[in-house]
């Protein structure tokens, strides 16, 4: 409901607008992945509690973009990084 209006139902997005959800996977081996999911404004904006968004997030990472051996954001983890969303998320790319 928060995403798929950007990102598509299928997570898809559109070419060169809204980055396609199913590719995010590598992100998490970067330097800085792991935060750059959780800042991105799109997910640390999403009108939603630390709980529900770590839960939505985990469940985009496995149902999406079917990251095979998810270490799962939690509550805290999730709650620190989005009260600092990305002012500029195309330069902050990992
Ligand atoms: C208003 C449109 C919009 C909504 C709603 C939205 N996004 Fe995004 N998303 C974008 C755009 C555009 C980008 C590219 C970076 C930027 O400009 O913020 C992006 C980037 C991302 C990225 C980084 C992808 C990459 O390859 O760098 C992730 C992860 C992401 N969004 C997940 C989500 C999730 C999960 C939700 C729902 C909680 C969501 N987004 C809601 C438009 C949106």
């Amino acid at each position: 409901m928060h995403c798929s209006g950007c990102h598509g139902p299928s997570g898809a997005g559109h070419p060169d607008f809204v980055p396609d959800l199913r590719e995010i996977g590598a992100l998490l081996d970067r330097p800085g992945g792991r935060a750059y999911l959780a800042r991105v404004p799109g997910v640390a904006q999403a009108p939603v509690a630390d709980a529900e968004l770590a839960d939505l997030l985990n469940w985009v990472l496995t149902e999406i973009s079917r990251v095979p051996d998810l270490h799962p954001y939690g509550a805290d983890e999730i709650g620190a990084f989005r009260r600092e969303p990305l002012r500029d998320p195309v330069a902050a790319r990992p």
